[in-house]
């Protein structure tokens, strides 16, 4: 259980800080595109909020103890955070997007594996259909930049 804990925790991690780096990109695009990104990046830190709360209530169903302060989701996740990104231009934002969203189904897969490996269909269940949703999104990005 405790390898199960272990990675739902650097889910919540890294959700948290997807949640503040997806706001930065919201704030700081600029050009042609502020519309759609401005929305589409909104539409996803409320989205990732919402599983990042599933996920951490999950682990209190199970008896463990979800992340719950900004240090220790900085210290466990797989997204990191730079305060320079904010200049990035539009196009290197929905790249860096990418390259999380990719680091962030990655942890994804491994979290449906660690339920596996407990049988716990429940923790299965949740990671099947936030891969679903992370693959939508990494698709159109990758049509948007294509
Ligand atoms: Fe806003």
């Amino acid at each position: 259980m405790s390898k199960l804990f272990d990675v739902l925790n650097q889910v919540v991690a890294t959700q948290n800080v997807l949640y503040i780096r997806l706001h930065q990109f919201h704030f700081y695009v600029k050009g042609p595109h502020f519309f759609t990104l401005h929305e589409k990046w909104e539409e996803m830190y409320d989205e990732v909020t919402a599983d990042m709360d599933e996920v951490a209530e999950r682990i209190i169903q199970l008896k463990g103890e979800p992340v719950a302060t900004l240090q220790e989701s900085l210290d466990q996740s797989v997204i990191k955070e730079n305060e320079a990104d904010k200049n990035l231009s539009d196009r290197e934002m929905v790249e860096a997007t990418l390259e999380g969203l990719k680091a962030y189904r990655d942890l994804a897969i491994e979290a449906r594996e660690a339920a596996e490996a407990e049988e716990d269909e429940v923790t299965v269940d949740i990671f099947v259909d936030l891969q679903s949703r992370i693959d939508l999104n990494i698709w159109f990005f990758e049509a948007w930049l294509a």
